[in-house]
């Protein structure tokens, strides 16, 4: 069947993030970042051993096939107080990776923010300081000068929403604050950061520079049995303010250079508007390469007047988040496929000349390693519906260049540490075994056939 097939030269990788695979926290002079130090992390030490274990790492995704990986550089190895001093030796762990990498023959996609903020510069106020963003320029250009002869591909961050909200709105993620007013103004500055570490990469002569968002569609319950019902005034309500808070605060200014009308009243009441300064719009909304997309689930809401605000989205007042009753994976996720069709129809319609890469997309299943393999099904269906809903939407004009799993590794989740499992391959913490499950076998076929089975 030849709509199976992906067009010839589709990128096939995976993502993976330094503090959640490297270990080595305190090694070659690496300075402590806000997730070292934070008591909700769940140790991100030693992690997959990564920051050792990377040739293993490198084999095992060329064994897969793989053409692409993106990972992420950790801010306080580069620049252990988050400022000034450089250090070379965290620099020459990513050059090494970076060489084992291409002689792989693995392209390598660069983040530069994901997540660690250097604990330094936490204790100067973090991302609610606006010199935050300036010193990730600085970050961003020293990098850059050191990898960029032989890494073409930039992202400056990945899911602002999250650090901004998750971080200093309901507080579960590093730095654990929770104000509203400190989200939307961390939120700003991380906008703030993407354009002036995007302008220090081009003038360091970067080729290509983009940011990575998690972009999910907003839906009421009924609507994720069938897209096509028209909610209530009501809800249609609660779903545009949702969808304003997590979507387009971060893709207008992005893409179009400019806050989404409704945000700014919000904005303004939450957190006052002088964080936002003349001519900052200019520098966020410069044209950008390519534009991540992080898909993994939709947000389900409808109106109910007595809710109060969740506090990961100040202003969300009278809006319910729903449980459905349809299939989640162990994260308690709804899987809908169908979702990354809405959110690349919606890019494709309102965006149409912004290159597009999934640069993530994947599940938390329960994993049980028996004497004859991880036989990871539920994983596997859920990538592999996925394929078939990014492949139609290429038919339908997406233009999207390429296709990263969440993640390589079974890996630290952040604030739930090592019980979440979204690896293609097992890691035994124990004695840092890796072990192919079935989704990866799966998906090297995938890789080596250009698209899916029929
Ligand atoms: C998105 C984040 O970028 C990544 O760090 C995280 O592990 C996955 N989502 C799964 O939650």
């Amino acid at each position: 069947m030849s709509t199976a097939r992906f067009p010839e030269g589709f990128i096939w990788g995976v993502s993976t993030s330094a503090y959640q695979i490297e270990g080595a926290s305190g090694e070659d002079g690496k300075g402590p970042s806000i997730w070292d130090a934070f008591p909700g992390g769940r140790d991100g030490d030693p992690a997959c051993d990564h920051y050792r274990r990377y040739p293993e790492d490198v084999r095992l995704m060329r064994d897969l096939g793989m053409t692409a990986y993106r990972f992420s550089v950790s801010w306080s190895r580069v620049l252990p107080e988050g400022a000034g001093r450089r250090n070379d030796l965290g620099l020459d762990f990513y050059d090494r990776l970076v060489d084992e990498l291409l002689g792989a023959g693995i392209t390598p996609y660069a983040t530069l923010y994901h997540w660690d903020l250097p604990q330094a510069l936490e204790d100067r106020g973090g991302w609610t300081s606006r010199d935050t963003a300036q010193r990730f320029a600085d970050y961003a250009r020293v990098t850059h000068e050191r990898l960029g002869d032989r890494v073409d591909t930039w992202f400056t961050l990945n899911e602002p929403w999250v650090a901004a909200f998750i971080g200093h709105g309901s507080g579960v993620h590093a730095p654990g604050r929770r104000s509203a007013a400190d989200a939307f103004v961390a939120a700003h500055h991380m906008l703030l950061a993407h354009g002036l570490g995007a302008e220090a990469l081009r003038s360091s002569g970067a080729s290509r520079v983009g940011v990575v968002l998690n972009l999910s569609p907003v839906l009421t319950p009924a609507q994720l049995g069938d897209f096509a019902v028209e909610p209530s005034e009501e809800d249609a309500e609660a779903v545009a303010r949702i969808d304003t808070l997590l979507n387009r605060q971060f893709v207008e200014p992005i893409l179009r250079g400019r806050h989404p009308g409704d945000l700014l009243p919000v904005i303004e009441r939450e957190a006052g508007l002088g964080h936002v300064h003349d001519g900052d719009l200019d520098v966020i909304g410069r044209p950008i390469d390519l534009l991540g997309v992080n898909y993994y689930t939709p947000v389900v809401v409808r109106a109910q007047p007595s809710a109060a605000a969740d506090p990961a989205f100040p202003g969300s007042e009278g809006i319910l988040f729903c449980s459905v009753p349809t299939a989640v994976t162990a994260m308690g996720w709804p899987i809908m496929p169908g979702g990354l069709s809405l959110v690349l129809r919606r890019l494709t319609r309102e965006y149409p000349d912004t290159e597009l890469m999934i640069t993530e997309n994947g599940a938390d299943f329960v994993d049980v390693v028996t004497g004859d393999g991880i036989h990871d099904v539920d994983r596997t269906s859920y990538l592999e519906e996925h394929l078939r809903v990014l492949r139609a939407s290429l038919d339908e004009g997406a233009r999207v260049r390429g296709y990263l799993v969440w993640s390589l590794l079974d890996c630290v989740e952040w604030a739930d540490g090592y019980q979440r499992k979204f690896g293609l391959v097992h890691v035994d913490f124990a004695t840092q075994r890796r072990r192919l499950k079935d989704s990866a076998l799966w998906y090297r076929d995938v890789i080596k056939r250009n698209g899916l089975g029929v």
